[in-house]
């Protein structure tokens, strides 16, 4: 049975779970959801269809929730997400469910698995030790997930109120487009373009030999945590702080064709 496992990514954590869990699987197809071909992919009729993101604000981010609703699917194909996070999946399942449910299809399987935080504008990179305790847990936990993919099965998780209620006020807080004139970058910066080639929303133009955003972002902060001079702030939140992405991901696996 053909799969195709869809995954955004900023950091790497959701492309290292999306890899993982297709060389678990038969015959996978990895497509990377971004503004550079969101505009070509209008259906998929797999019958077996994955979704891999990060969770950003306790949901989706919108560019996966754009995805989503535009996309035209198989009805009766099985659908699983595999959610990454910092602490936990808020209410983007529950985004996914509503999204599909409006399309006649159903969320067959969910999961969520915990992985270094990627959000560096809040909060300094995890310890070097709880970064591994996390990346042995990923590898652990995706045997566990793909033999259910592969079966079939049906993984009913339960929506909490609380959650669903908080989340929802949060994720409303969520405007990511115009976060980008927070970013500047200091003397470092000596305009090598990594910034722009790896923006999944195309968001970043080399002008004079330095990026300039565009105001089209998704926040996933992939300029500032890939940039390999450690050059990309935002505001004065990261100036003092180190980077994080994930050490099992190249940069050039991020390269977009723009
Ligand atoms: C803008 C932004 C918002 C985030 N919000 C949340 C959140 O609400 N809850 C959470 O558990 N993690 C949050 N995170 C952490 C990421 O979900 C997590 O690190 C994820 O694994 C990153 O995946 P990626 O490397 O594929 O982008 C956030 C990260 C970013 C960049």
């Amino acid at each position: 049975m053909s799969t195709t496992i869809y995954y955004f990514t900023g950091t790497g954590n959701s492309l290292k779970v999306a890899k993982d869990l297709s060389s678990e699987l038969e015959e996978v197809k990895l497509v990377q959801i971004s503004k550079n071909n969101i505009e070509d992919i209008s259906s998929d009729l797999s019958e077996k269809i994955g979704i891999v993101f990060p969770v950003y604000f306790l949901g989706l981010p919108t560019i996966v929730k754009s995805f989503l609703e535009k996309i035209q699917i198989n009805k009766n194909a099985y659908i699983f997400a595999v959610a990454t996070f910092g602490s936990g999946s808020g209410i983007s399942i529950k985004q996914i469910e509503n999204i599909l449910n409006k399309k006649g299809a159903k969320l067959s399987a969910s999961f969520g698995i915990a992985m270094p935080g990627s959000y560096q504008v809040m909060y300094p990179p995890y310890s070097e030790e709880k970064q591994q305790q996390l990346f042995k847990k990923e590898e652990e936990e995706i045997l566990k997930i793909a033999p259910i993919i592969k079966n079939n099965q049906v993984v009913n998780k339960n929506g909490n109120l609380i959650v669903n209620t908080i989340g929802g006020f949060i994720y409303k807080s969520f405007k990511p487009n115009d976060k980008d004139e927070n970013f500047w970058t200091d003397d470092k910066c000596n305009g090598c373009g990594t910034c722009s080639k790896i923006c999944p929303a195309n968001n970043i133009k080399i002008v004079e030999g330095k990026p300039k955003w565009k105001h089209n972002c998704e926040l996933c902060v992939g300029c500032m945590q890939w940039c390999p001079q450690q050059s990309i702030q935002y505001k004065k939140n990261t100036v003092k702080r180190g980077r994080y992405h994930h050490p099992d991901i190249k940069v050039m696996e991020l390269f977009q064709n723009h």
